[in-house]
């Protein structure tokens, strides 16, 4: 059984219940999820591990949560390299921000095991279905 973190930001909520099924499908997979919101996740003991998933919405202008995430994500990248990735958020009304946040896993060396996820606004049960089967693919890789 393989531990695998699941680490996101959420301001109202949406990215979290993604994050929560997610975890369920890593779970149904017969894998172990570490669902924690980034503010309690410690940058090294995350980088220690093989299989990650990330989730944060968009924020900004079209930019991950520029407090916490994108803080935690730039340090990650220093020991993405190799490491099986997923990425989910929610937004409001654009969501290019998953297209630069996809480019950085690719120029730190991840493998971004398929594109990233959006829901716009609350998921709804099809997201959340998606969301599922994103856990499952990254617990089998
Ligand atoms: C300060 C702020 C900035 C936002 N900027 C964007 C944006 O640039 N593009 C977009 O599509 N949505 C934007 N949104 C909308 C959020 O991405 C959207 O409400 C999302 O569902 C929030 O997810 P959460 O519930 O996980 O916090 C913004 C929301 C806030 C509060």
């Amino acid at each position: 059984m393989k531990k695998i973190p699941v680490i996101y930001w959420s301001g109202t909520g949406n990215t979290e219940k993604m994050a929560e099924a997610v975890a369920e499908g890593i779970k149904s997979a017969g894998n172990e999820p570490i669902l924690l919101p980034v503010a309690a996740a410690d940058v090294n003991e995350i980088a220690s591990y093989d299989n990650i998933a990330l989730g944060c919405p968009s924020m900004g202008a079209e930019v991950l949560e520029e407090t916490v995430f994108d803080p935690f994500f730039s340090s990650l990248c220093n020991s993405l390299h190799n490491k099986n990735i997923v990425l989910f958020g929610s937004y409001g009304w654009g969501g290019s921000y998953m297209t630069d946040w996809e480019s950085r896993i690719s120029e730190s060396g991840g493998t971004l095991l398929s594109p990233g996820l959006l829901s716009l606004g609350e998921p709804d049960a099809d997201s959340l279905a998606s969301c599922k089967a994103l856990g499952e693919t990254l617990a089998k890789a």
